[in-house]
């Protein structure tokens, strides 16, 4: 019998049906079974059951633990802005790293892993004119998410032999800066194994760009660790085939839910052609394998997909030849014949 894990699957719009047809098809040639539960978040389902949706989503979701989201049209709403709110996710991890065969500016090799705070910072107060030549908001920063997110990456870092940096600007601001810094030196503390140090933040950015190779785990603040991840996958050259773990937590900082998205949109003007390219998902299904525990199955897949674009074989948007069909086909065949091999 082959491992089972429930998944709830998000089924989205434009390019959605057929990343959700290429997970599919890689799903079969795992030797674990993912039994999804699918929720159909088209627009159209979304506005014809708009009261009971979201609630249909978080349900299956807080059963299943673990979520897989395609990308879906913001038009009303943000969906993923909602389940955020409705599942308290507040930490994201976003790795990032340089693919070989994926042309970038830059000139050297990157593979950090951002965990940023995906709450308060200067993003939850939209901010007030004081009079008419002035204008003041509010930064906020919380113990729990701070320690919810430092635990993940001290954790991240045990189990990887990582390094942890953080970074802020703690010597400016000195409140809430100062408190994150304290709170993630307190988890460090419960990780003593876990090399740490600490930045501030127009610091790294440049150190990142100068000596990228001393950058491993990067725990930040919500507004850094958006400039951050943009600045990262500008470096890396891949905006389009990145992914996401959004993450909540029980009372002892532990996963409690994880959904799993790629950072690209619906691509609408290349839906239902063909064009799609899986990459992202298929880096998303391996993030989540890796949460399930599933480390060497989560390793075959994130592999296989990066070794076949090192070896030419691409989608046209990376330059090459192959429909999302073919190219999933060739995933799906490399991870197996990869597990096949391991396990004798
Ligand atoms: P987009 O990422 O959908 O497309 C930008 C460009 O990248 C397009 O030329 C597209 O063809 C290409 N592209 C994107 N993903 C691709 C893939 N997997 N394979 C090949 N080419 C790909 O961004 P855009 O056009 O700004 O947004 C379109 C829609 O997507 C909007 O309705 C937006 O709200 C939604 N969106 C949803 C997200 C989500 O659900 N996580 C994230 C970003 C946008």
């Amino acid at each position: 019998m082959r491992p089972t894990y429930p998944v709830t699957e998000l089924l989205g719009d434009g390019i959605g049906p057929e990343l959700s047809r290429a997970v599919h098809t890689l799903a079969e040639a795992l030797p674990i079974q993912l039994e999804f539960r699918q929720v159909d978040f088209s627009l159209e389902n979304r506005r014809a059951n708009k009261k009971t949706i979201y609630d249909e989503a978080v349900e299956s979701i807080e059963q299943t633990k673990v979520a897989l989201k395609h990308p879906t049209a913001t038009v009303e709403e943000s969906p993923n802005q909602v389940l955020r709110r409705r599942l308290d996710l507040s930490v994201i991890h976003r790795p990032v790293y340089t693919i070989p065969g994926v042309p970038t500016n830059f000139r050297r090799d990157l593979d950090v892993d951002i965990v940023r705070i995906a709450t308060g910072g200067t993003y939850d107060d939209p901010g007030r004119m004081i009079g008419e030549d002035g204008a003041v908001s509010l930064r906020i920063v919380e113990r729990r998410p701070v320690r919810e997110a430092a635990r993940y990456a001290f954790s991240l870092a045990r189990k990887t032999n990582k390094r942890v940096t953080t970074a802020s600007k703690y010597t400016i601001q000195k409140a809430t800066d100062g408190l994150f810094e304290s709170v993630a030196k307190e988890v460090a503390g419960q990780f003593p194994e876990v090399p740490h140090n600490a930045e501030l933040f127009d610091a790294l950015l440049g150190k990142i760009i100068m000596a990228p190779e001393k950058f491993e785990i990067v725990l930040v603040l919500n507004e850094y660790g958006d400039f951050l991840s943009d600045m990262a996958c500008g470096l890396a050259g891949s905006l389009g085939i990145g992914a996401s773990a959004n993450l909540a937590f029980d009372a002892s900082a532990v996963v409690r839910v994880a959904l799993y998205d790629a950072a690209h949109g619906t691509a609408p003007d290349i839906a239902g052609k063909g064009l799609a390219n899986p990459t992202a998902i298929f880096l998303a299904v391996s993030m989540m394998l890796y949460q399930l525990g599933e480390i060497s199955v989560g390793q075959a897949v994130k592999n296989a997909t990066l070794d076949l674009l090192r070896q030419g074989v691409r989608t046209r948007d990376l330059g090459g030849q192959e429909s999302t069909d073919s190219f999933t086909a060739a995933v799906a065949a490399e991870v197996g014949r990869r597990l096949e091999s391991s396990s004798h």
